[in-house]
């Protein structure tokens, strides 16, 4: 019997596509693939972890339909989101000749997908471009949505377009792969979606989360399901966050803080970072008297479950003291008129943005 095949529709108009979530869609990526085809040939850039698993699969799949695959590799990490980088891959595609019409497929992480999609974004002003993400934190979240860039010395994501893809193959299968450190931070994206708008998909992560992590089937692919299909209805709405889209930033001004703190290395993972920034704006909430006391521990203990950190002092290493991460705060792109925004919630799944924050209780929650 062939694996469920789950199906997200980003009603974007002329920018529509779909998000194909399932186990085993790496091996019909040619079958997938082809319809978006004006010529049998598309050019994969992946990195060289991820290719080292799944280039030979994916390239196999494209060549039952009689399509040719050249492929780039390039180191794996975040170091590879660069300037340096971006060249690489503009001018590899241009080498290659692959014109507007073209297709370039992006098989890796959310470091691969945003590199390569800003790379179709600027490519003869954009050309077509399927996410095929690897990682749970790239199925979930980087490759739905359209934000595509690199980093720079001044922040992460800080120069990037945003461009839609044709295509996503989220590949639930392939999660198997990941390291177990990896599969938690992208957990990290996936309890967010609850806590951001929806209190029933919570509980059933609170449910079915350890199921989830030990490799259940039916678990990893509703928990996808349901992510992208909330992501995909929070970029309907908003495409270019003006708004709304906001929300999907949840934890993320105290992530994106504590990534800084900790030079963007394996010391914390983004996903990791997205967890404990997810505890410190409930933790927040409760203390401006916006949600109850029990939701900050609701959400603590469930990460606490899971195995993951929920608090600074997890973060192994020294952290910079209160006023320097608050000063790093302050590079968040939710910056507005030099006002720090924040999402705090009124309840588990009751997110909403923000630009009135105590400082006192910003600075008591950061102290612990
Ligand atoms: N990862 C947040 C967004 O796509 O808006």
């Amino acid at each position: 019997m062939s694996e469920p095949i789950e199906r997200v529709h980003v009603d974007l108009g002329e920018r529509a596509y779909e998000v194909l979530i399932g186990a085993g869609l790496l091996g019909q990526a040619g079958r997938l693939i082809a319809p978006l085809l004006h010529v049998p040939r598309v050019a994969i850039v992946s990195d060289a972890t991820v290719a080292g698993h799944h280039l030979a699969a994916l390239k196999a799949a494209l060549a039952q339909e009689g399509i040719e695959a050249d492929s780039l590799e390039l180191p794996p990490g975040e170091a590879t989101k660069c300037w340096a980088q971006l060249e690489t891959v503009c001018s590899w595609l241009l080498d290659r000749k692959v014109e507007r019409r073209g297709i370039v497929i992006a098989l890796g992480g959310g470091v691969i997908g945003d590199l390569v999609g800003f790379a179709a974004a600027i490519l003869r002003r954009g050309v077509r471009f399927v996410q095929i993400p690897t990682s749970l934190l790239a199925q979930v979240d980087s490759s739905v949505g359209g934000k595509t860039g690199i980093n720079t010395p001044h922040g992460k994501n800080l120069i990037g377009a945003f461009h839609q893809p044709s295509l996503v193959l989220a590949d639930t299968g392939i999660l198997a792969t990941l390291p177990r450190r990896d599969l938690l931070a992208g957990y990290g994206e996936v309890v967010k979606y609850g806590l951001l708008g929806d209190a029933a998909f919570f509980a059933w992560l609170e449910a079915n989360g350890p199921k989830l992590a030990a490799g259940d089937p039916a678990a990893r692919l509703h928990a996808v399901r349901r992510s992208v299909e909330m992501k995909a209805e929070i970029v309907v709405r908003d495409e270019t966050e003006q708004g709304d889209r906001a929300l999907l930033n949840l934890g993320h001004t105290f992530c994106h803080a504590l990534e800084a703190a900790t030079g963007y290395s394996d010391r914390l993972l983004h996903g990791e970072g997205v967890a404990i920034g997810c505890a410190l704006a409930f933790e927040l909430s409760a203390r401006m008297g916006l949600c109850s006391q029990e939701d900050p521990s609701r959400v603590r203990a469930h990460l606490r479950e899971m195995g993951m950190k929920t608090d600074l002092s997890d973060i192994p290493g020294e952290l910079p003291g209160t006023d320097a991460l608050i000063a790093l705060m302050g590079q968040d792109k939710k910056v507005l008129d030099g006002k720090l925004r924040f999402i705090l919630a009124r309840g588990i799944g009751e997110a909403f943005v923000t630009s009135e924050v105590e400082p006192e209780m910003l600075r008591q929650v950061l102290d612990g």
